[in-house]
């Protein structure tokens, strides 16, 4: 049975999506077969970024409508073997049901190792579907205050949606502009703020940034690509030590 996790956040733009199709592609690298659910009714993206969205016929809305059956609505990405995804509605008016989502996610955890869950921005009905079927969550954060406060009002959100399993995930991190913002001291006190352990730190990379645009996968010698494979490690359960002292964690 596979894992389902949620990838969220209070605030928009963090890089939700972004992360979402880098760790997808990263589990892959691993050996893992994943589906990636794009949640954002209205506002999807993650078809975008691997490059299927000129292929999109049917959508998570027309599997809960009988328009087809499931298998008709997943399309495998091209460029990543083993990796597969579910587009949300174009319409924000098909958004599904947090208790339909569970039950359609608990019929495809049978055919993948891992499924992502892209949540949209904010803690509305969109958030309450993606958070529904997940077994475990994700937070993505910018080292910058208004992020990092949207973490603290996501987590209690989740707890109450009874997930206790909740990670923190450092996005677009620049040394540089960190230390001359000079809110935080380190990235210790961001955590703190955030209140939910590491799973990794992403660099501020433009070639990540560039490379989703295309619609290709974050992968290669793409910097970012490298905090991908890291921290798909540690949601596969492996030991890969943190250390926030290296510029590498
Ligand atoms: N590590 C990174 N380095 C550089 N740019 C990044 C990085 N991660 C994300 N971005 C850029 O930040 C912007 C927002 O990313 P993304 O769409 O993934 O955020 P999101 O949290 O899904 O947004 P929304 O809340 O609107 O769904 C995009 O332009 C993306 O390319
Ligand atoms: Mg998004």
């Amino acid at each position: 049975m596979g894992k389902v996790t949620v990838i969220t956040s209070g605030k928009g733009g963090t890089g939700k999506s972004t992360v979402t199709a880098g760790l997808g592609t990263a589990l892959v690298r691993r050996g893992n077969r994943v589906l990636l659910i794009d949640c954002d009714a209205g506002m999807r993206g993650i078809d975008l970024m691997l490059g299927v969205s000129g292929e999109l016929v049917f959508d998570i809305a027309d599997i809960i409508n009988g328009n087809c059956p499931p298998a008709s609505a997943i399309y495998p990405c091209k460029t990543v073997p083993e990796l597969y995804i579910l587009p949300a509605p174009q319409n924000v008016r098909d958004e599904i049901s947090p208790s339909v989502m569970k039950q359609l996610t608990e019929v495809l955890k049978g055919y993948y190792d891992h499924i992502l869950i892209d949540c949209p921005a904010g803690i509305g009905i969109g958030f309450e579907t993606a958070a529904a079927p997940a077994d475990r969550a994700v937070l993505v954060t910018n080292a910058e205050p208004l992020s990092v406060r949207g973490c603290d009002k996501v987590r209690r959100k989740l707890q109450y949606c009874s997930i206790e399993d909740i990670s923190l995930v450092i996005n677009r991190f620049n040394e540089r502009k960190f230390r001359k913002m000079n809110v935080y001291a380190d990235l210790d006190a961001v955590i703190d703020e955030a209140g939910a352990r590491l799973l990794g730190v992403i660099p501020e990379d433009s070639a990540a940034a560039n490379a989703s645009q295309k619609g290709l996968p974050i992968e290669g010698r793409i910097k970012a690509a490298g905090a991908f494979d890291r921290i798909a490690a540690r949601l596969d359960g492996e030991n890969c030590p943190l250390n926030l002292k290296q510029s590498i964690i």
